[in-house]
């Protein structure tokens, strides 16, 4: 058995390799996602195509649910992961709130479910005046403010608007996260947040807005973190500061742990997801246990990444020297995680066979050096027109593909048990040119 096949045999319930029936014969064995051969995925929506596992998400939030079960909770899913209008309306649909960073993002969540308003919250170091009467007028749940600023012109919106705004301070703890330096974010040199010691006397200033109630502290830390300890670290820190502002008559009902719970790229994290979220749960709620508090969840990569894969297909194989590549039709614009973080992505064959493996360079078409997908893998040789599947692209996959060199934007497909819906069509040239004249 190939390394690869042995590896996603682990992945159930969804993407593992499974003997195709043809005419009631039993065929190869061949990644599915689901009940469907992902060859036929590709064959009827095309390459480079992201598909998504809606069992998949519905386990996983089922196993987060679980783990936070007998403390008050909201899982308020950040948008910012897969924003896709289905992922989001599946998601609404299991009773998730939403963690949203733009005037977009909101709309896309009224979009997807009308009712799933009151269950946002809206994070950002940026929102604008138009973003925040937005808001307003959608009655979201609660605001987590970031600055001195910020916390004026919310004041002054509601005051327009007649509204009161639910807020929560975001602050920064000061603890370091084992994590890739662009998404740690809970150290006093990032932008996010505000020092505890400064909070205090915001919150002092917030109490005497009557258009602002003071509801909440919010917290994120970073994002892909597999080490729980600055977890409850950082929670430590935020009941402290409960402790205090209660003292001084604020009225605390929330606290808002952010997101980050980080997911293992190189081998399956789907059987041992619930263990870990269990073990994140007890980071998190052991400090808060006598608070009374109702707490609010920003998980996104934890709950769609390994629930999504980037199907592509090889265009050319090519040596150059002693360097194999393999040339595929997914790139850097598709998937930018490689590019951009240096992250791991798993790459496995849609049709596994007994070849030997090669060490291969995985790249796409972009005129880029940096545009790879894996560098020196050993994968199983492989032919032109061959399929390959890069595993956990469902978190900040298709969120951050772009256009560059004119690319337009791979399709979407969620599968549910033997159906396969598109969820977003390829774009076109037009669709990319529409905006620009001449
Ligand atoms: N809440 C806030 C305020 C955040 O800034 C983030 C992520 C989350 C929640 C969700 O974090 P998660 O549970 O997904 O780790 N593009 C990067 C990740 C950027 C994360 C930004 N903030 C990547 O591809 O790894």
């Amino acid at each position: 058995m190939s390394q690869s096949t042995s590896r996603s045999q682990e992945r159930p319930p969804s993407f593992v390799y499974q003997a195709t029936k043809r005419a009631g014969q039993r065929g190869a064995e061949a990644l599915h996602c689901d009940k469907l051969p992902a060859s036929e995925l590709a064959r009827r929506f095309g390459t480079p195509l992201y598909v998504y596992s809606a069992s998949m998400i519905r386990e996983r939030v089922k196993a987060f649910e679980k783990a936070f079960h007998g403390f008050p909770h909201t899982i308020c899913y950040a948008v910012k992961a897969n924003s896709n209008l289905s992922i989001l309306r599946l998601l609404a649909r299991l009773g998730l709130g939403f963690d949203v960073v733009s005037g977009g993002e909101l709309q896309r969540v009224l979009r997807a479910n009308r009712a799933a308003a009151r269950r946002v919250v809206f994070s950002g170091v940026g929102k604008t005046a138009a973003e925040i009467n937005l808001a307003l007028r959608s009655n979201i749940l609660a605001f987590n403010v970031e600055s001195a600023p910020e916390l004026q012109l919310l004041g002054e919106c509601a005051r327009n608007l007649r509204k009161k705004a639910r807020i929560a301070l975001r602050v920064n703890p000061d603890v370091s996260a084992e994590t890739h330096p662009y998404i740690s974010t809970g150290l006093h040199q990032h932008k996010f947040g505000i020092p505890i010691q400064q909070a205090r006397e915001l919150y002092t200033l917030a109490a005497q807005e009557k258009s602002l109630k003071v509801a909440s502290v919010s917290v994120h830390i970073g994002s892909q973190i597999r080490d729980i300890k600055p977890f409850r670290e950082a929670m430590e820190r935020v009941a402290e500061l409960v402790r205090e502002l209660r003292g001084e008559g604020h009225d605390i009902r929330y606290v808002d742990a952010g997101g980050g719970l980080g997911i293992s790229y190189d081998q399956s994290d789907n059987d041992a997801f619930p263990d870990r979220v269990a073990a994140y749960a007890e980071a998190l709620t052991a400090p808060l246990r006598d608070l009374k508090i109702h707490l609010l969840l920003e998980p996104g990569r934890s709950i769609v990444g390994p629930a999504g894969i980037l199907l592509t297909r090889l265009i050319y194989k090519k040596t150059n020297g002693a360097k194999k590549f393999l040339i595929v039709d997914a790139a850097m614009n598709d998937l930018i995680r490689p590019s951009l973080y240096s992250a791991h992505h798993e790459i496995v064959p849609v049709q596994p066979d007994s070849s030997s493996a090669e060490k291969v360079d995985i790249v796409g078409p972009i005129c880029e050096t940096g545009d790879f997908f894996a560098r020196d893998r050993q994968l199983q040789a492989v032919n032109e027109g061959d399929l390959l599947a890069i595993l956990d692209a469902g978190a900040y996959g298709m969120v951050l593909a772009s256009n560059y060199n004119t690319r337009p934007r791979a399709a979407e497909v969620l599968v549910d048990g033997a159906k396969a819906k598109i969820i977003r069509k390829r774009e076109t040239l037009q669709d990319l040119l529409r905006a620009e004249s001449l």
